[in-house]
């Protein structure tokens, strides 16, 4: 898969991809992830990408024309300099803003709410275009020309998208095949089934007084397969009863 990143922080995505499983999906191109400055597209020398409100009032907001110009370029793989300043679409482009384009992701604490659900889905493309956002926000035609979707990873605010991309790449990356090993194991865990995952134990049987559960180390499989499964249930009635259907609570 490949994953385009757009924002005004390109050096912020350098540390998780020498680390990890993540690193190692770009390494050996399973995630061909190309992160872009934003600024590239900037048509004056202070490079401004945010320019002051219209009604006024406190902050910044990120600027249409650039946003547009840097999403126009890096969706049909053509060089800044092609896109930038020009008010017109590129001629011959086969994407263009308000028109067919890539999945293309604006980060923001009103989308929708990122899911192992929506990862999935996310999983099944060929390309994703992530737009990092900064200051107080983005001027709403890049939401209405650009964006074709709009994706918060929680309930809270951030400083920009650049957290909220992250945990969207390392989401979707592990779903894709071969990334996590075994491939049966993204299956079986937190939120795939619907439940929270069953509690694990290794090797010392005690530490600091606290044993381990002793069907673990019965031999009975039957019976840790019914002991893992009810404690998924009970741990997501308690912690998450949100996830359980409404009947099961
Ligand atoms: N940008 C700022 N806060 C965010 C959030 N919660 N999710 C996605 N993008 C964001």
């Amino acid at each position: 898969m490949r994953i385009d990143v757009l924002s005004i922080f390109p050096g912020w995505f350098d540390g998780p991809l020498t680390s990890s499983l993540l690193g190692r999906a770009a390494g050996d191109g399973t995630l061909d992830l190309r992160v872009h400055d934003l600024r590239d597209w900037t048509t004056d020398r202070h490079r401004s990408v945010d320019d002051a409100p219209y009604g006024g009032g406190a902050g910044m907001v990120m600027r249409a024309d650039v946003w547009v110009a840097a999403c126009e370029s890096v969706w049909n793989d053509l060089p800044p300099s092609v896109t930038t300043g020009d008010p017109d679409p590129p001629a011959d482009a086969a994407y263009v803003a308000g028109g067919d384009r890539p999945r293309t992701l604006v980060l923001t604490p009103r989308g929708r709410p990122l899911t192992q659900a929506l990862a999935a889905e996310l999983a099944t493309e060929d390309r994703l275009v992530l737009l990092c956002g900064r200051y107080e926000g983005i001027d709403e035609r890049v939401h209405e020309l650009v964006a074709t979707d709009e994706v918060s990873v929680g309930d809270y605010v951030l400083f920009g998208g650049e957290v909220a991309a992250a945990v969207v790449i390392e989401a979707v990356t592990r779903l894709l095949p071969g990334v996590v090993g075994n491939d049966a194991s993204p299956q079986d865990e937190s939120f795939s089934s619907g439940l929270l995952e069953y509690p694990h134990y290794t090797r010392p049987a005690e530490v600091r007084g606290q044993g381990v559960p002793s069907v673990l180390t019965s031999g009975d499989h039957g019976a840790v397969d019914r002991w893992r499964e009810d404690q998924a249930r009970e741990l997501t009635r308690r912690r998450r009863p949100d996830l359980l259907p409404p009947d099961a609570t």
